[in-house]
């Protein structure tokens, strides 16, 4: 039963969350596929993909931060530890900034490298750099270092998190982010 003082989050927050999970595994599945990007490598089908995913996960996050902003978050049942209501939060928000800047980091360094960037074919995503401007070259670095051992292990703490309250303190914590039934 789910405590009369507990929330859940609002139906479009619950099928952003799940939206965000499966265009990761996604994309990170592309990212380990795709040729590995050099000085000269060309745009193959994979790596373009990874680009029009990555695109469309910065505007999923967009929308739903903006849906987070404007509705904030549902009361939690009475119970749970203030340290772990703080700690939650604050992997929550830095989630949301990784989720915003690792495809912003990947998506100058596409422009750097001078590669075309298109959203699944359909239209031109404009480059945020110059080809080979100045400065610009610790993009693509940066950009799988912060999608390997930045937004990895958060995700891990964040579900070891989600499966110790379903399992071992058996509260109603997953509930809030589940469909209703
Ligand atoms: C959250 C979204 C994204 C994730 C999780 C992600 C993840 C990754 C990963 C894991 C790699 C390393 C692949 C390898 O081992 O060689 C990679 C490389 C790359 N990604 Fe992304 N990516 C994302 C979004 C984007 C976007 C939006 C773009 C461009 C529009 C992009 C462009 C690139 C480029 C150019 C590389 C090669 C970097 C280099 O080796 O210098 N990525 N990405
Ligand atoms: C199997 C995988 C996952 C499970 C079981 C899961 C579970 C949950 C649960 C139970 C909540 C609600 C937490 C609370 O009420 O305090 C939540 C919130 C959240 N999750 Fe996940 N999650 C998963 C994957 C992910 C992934 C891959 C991301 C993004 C990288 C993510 C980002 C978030 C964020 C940002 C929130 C906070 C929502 C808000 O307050 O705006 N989750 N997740």
């Amino acid at each position: 039963m789910v405590s009369s003082t507990q929330g859940r989050y609002t139906r479009t927050a619950i099928v952003l969350h799940w939206l965000v999970l499966a265009l990761l595994i996604a994309q990170y599945v592309i990212g380990w596929t795709m040729p590995h990007i050099g000085r000269h490598t060309p745009v193959t089908t994979l790596i373009s993909l990874h680009f029009s995913v990555g695109v469309l996960i910065i505007a999923v996050i967009v929308v739903r931060l903006v849906w987070r902003i404007t509705h904030g978050e549902p009361a939690h049942e009475a119970g749970i530890p203030p340290w772990q209501v703080r700690s939650a939060s604050v992997i929550h928000w830095l989630l949301y900034l990784l989720l915003i800047v690792v495809p912003l980091l990947g998506w100058i360094n596409a422009s750097y490298r001078g590669m075309p960037i298109t959203f699944f074919g359909l239209f031109h995503v404009p480059p945020l750099v110059g080809t080979h401007a100045a400065g610009w070259d610790w993009t693509g670095d940066i950009h799988t270092l912060i999608a390997e051992y930045g937004i990895l292990p958060l995700v891990g703490l964040h579900v070891a998190a989600a499966l110790y309250h379903r399992f071992i303190r058996r509260d109603q914590v997953l509930q809030r982010m589940l469909p209703g039934v």
